[in-house]
């Protein structure tokens, strides 16, 4: 009798019988042997079917599976070196659970249009498979680094009175007859929460109506929030700067092979160790406006001007390459690679497109503004680690964040971006805890007092220095992963205009 088992534990399994239960991922063969990649979830593992007596009653029926067909095979395991996972099965019987035909993702380049309208069917690809695993370890790390240092998760409500951050993004819904929000953040539940627990965390989604279309910007994204009595602003950010570490270094222990597969540059990730870079708000500012910016951006503008003319006469090459082709595999290949150069081409043109305005946007700031996303991406790059940037102006954030009681143009807030232009992942500061200062700020924003009645008797009974942070997790995750848009980090990405599959 065979055992069943899946493809990640045949390695416990060599030249034994087993069963595997899975999915045609891909077929290759000549007249007397084929190859079936399959795939079961854990992995992928060449079956392979050579024709004869014994297979002769399955051999033509398998060889006509088209992709992504379900099935069972039985066989023996070899130790296969060259084979992706290193083994292969000898197919000596297979079943077939269901024949499909026309999967419409083939090995073909498709656009990211095309793959977003089939995220449910995309979802099993070698890539998209590799970033939901890691998403699924950034997430086990994200926990463990809070429970093993005392932390209580405590689970906060999606329906909301009120805003926690700006008001312009706010899902309105009904509730009951009442207008409610989809929750922003956890945080001022939190606050109530730590004056319990001391340090306590929530992880759930959250929604923001961004009605920009960006590649950081999602309406549904999961955040971690942290929250700690009796901390300040510098204690807050020693714990971003080891939280950060903690996750990046069990990504690395776990899925340095992943990442590869990814194409990531595993040796930027490696270089980020503590301690960050802690830069003012202030001095972002005159490093925007100053020398430094204006070289760093005329220099990417030079450097991506030689990549597309490098790139131009590639495609020019390949092209010519295809035309000429005299087998399918060749002019396949040739295919592939012309799309993937046109791909890398059309954006280089757009961010070129971009720079000119970049650069007048980074001369020209006035502070007093919130950063924008090119001002993070050109202060990121100017650092080989993450920068923590501290204190920003009071109207460019909100309005629970402590003033600065040294200079009350300022509120002791941070924000972490993330090296390599991916700008910020994390946001957070020491919260305002006197009673009159909050007041003022929660009319001076023209919010209503009154659903923050219950927020206020944390500043009435027992105020303490609190504060904390949030983590977005497709942001990080995409950053791990090195990917071009948060929205390939979440299994099914919610932004305007999208909402299907
Ligand atoms: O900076 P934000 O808005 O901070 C807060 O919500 C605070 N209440 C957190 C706290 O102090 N407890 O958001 C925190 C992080 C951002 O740094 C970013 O990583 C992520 O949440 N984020 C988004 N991710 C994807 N799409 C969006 N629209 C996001 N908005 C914020
Ligand atoms: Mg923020």
């Amino acid at each position: 009798m065979a055992t069943e088992t899946t493809i990640d534990r045949l390695g416990d399994h060599v030249e034994q019988d087993v069963t595997l239960s899975g999915w045609v991922y891909n077929t290759r063969g000549s007249g007397k042997v084929l190859f079936l990649i399959l795939r079961d979830g854990t992995g992928l593992c060449q079956a392979v079917v050579e024709k004869s007596d014994a297979t002769g009653s399955f051999f033509d029926a398998a060889k006509h599976l088209g992709r992504e067909s379900s099935l069972r095979v039985t066989g023996t395991v070899r130790a296969e070196p060259r084979a992706e996972g290193g083994f292969e099965l000898a197919v000596t019987d297979l079943v077939v659970l269901q024949r499909a035909e026309e999967y419409p993702i083939t090995p073909k380049a498709h656009g990211p249009d095309f793959l977003f309208q089939r995220r449910h069917l995309w979802l099993r690809s070698k890539r998209q498979h590799i970033i939901l695993r890691i998403r699924h370890t950034l997430i086990d790390a994200v926990r463990r680094f809070f429970n093993d240092r005392g932390f209580v998760l405590v689970d906060t409500p999606l329906f909301s009175p009120a805003a926690g951050e700006g008001a312009s993004t706010l899902f309105e819904v009904d509730y009951f007859g009442e207008p409610v929000y989809l929750a922003q953040t956890g945080q001022l539940y939190l606050e109530s929460a730590c004056m319990a627990h001391r340090k306590v965390y929530c992880f759930g989604p959250t929604f923001r109506a961004e009605k920009s279309k960006t590649r950081r910007h999602l309406t549904e994204f999961w955040m971690v929030e942290p929250e700690v009595a009796f901390i300040d602003l510098d204690g807050l950010m020693t714990l971003a700067e080891a939280f950060i570490c903690a996750l990046l270094e069990r990504v690395l222990a776990d899925h340095r092979a992943d990442l590869e597969a990814l194409d990531r540059d595993i040796t930027a990730l490696e270089a980020v160790q503590r301690p960050f870079v802690r830069l003012s708000y202030t001095d972002a500012v005159d490093m925007l406006k100053g020398p430094q910016a204006r070289e760093h951006l005329e220099k990417d503008l030079a450097d991506k001007t030689a990549r597309i003319k490098t790139l131009t006469a590639s495609l020019a090459e390949l092209e010519e390459a295809e035309k000429s082709a005299k087998k399918k595999w060749q002019r396949d290949k040739a295919a592939q690679e012309i799309a993937a150069a046109r791909e890398e081409l059309s954006e280089f043109e757009e961010q070129i497109g971009n720079i000119p305005k970049h650069m007048e946007l980074a001369a020209g700031f006035d502070w007093g503004k919130d950063l924008g996303g090119s001002d993070e991406t050109i202060v990121s790059r100017l650092h080989d680690r993450p920068v923590l940037v501290h204190r920003y102006p009071k109207q460019a954030k909100a309005f629970y964040m402590k003033l600065d009681r040294e200079d009350s143009r300022v509120v002791l807030n941070f924000d972490l971006l993330a090296p390599e232009g991916y700008g910020e992942i994390i946001g957070g500061s020491a919260r305002e805890d006197d009673y009159d200062k909050l007041l003022e700020r929660i009319d001076e924003e023209g919010l209503k007092r009154e659903p923050y009645e219950w927020y206020l008797d944390l500043r009435r009974y027992g105020s303490v220095p609190h504060g904390g942070f949030g983590l977005g997790i497709e942001r990080t995750l995409g950053w791990i992963c090195g990917l071009k848009h948060v929205r390939e980090a979440i299994p099914f990405a919610r932004m305007m205009g999208k909402i299907y599959p």
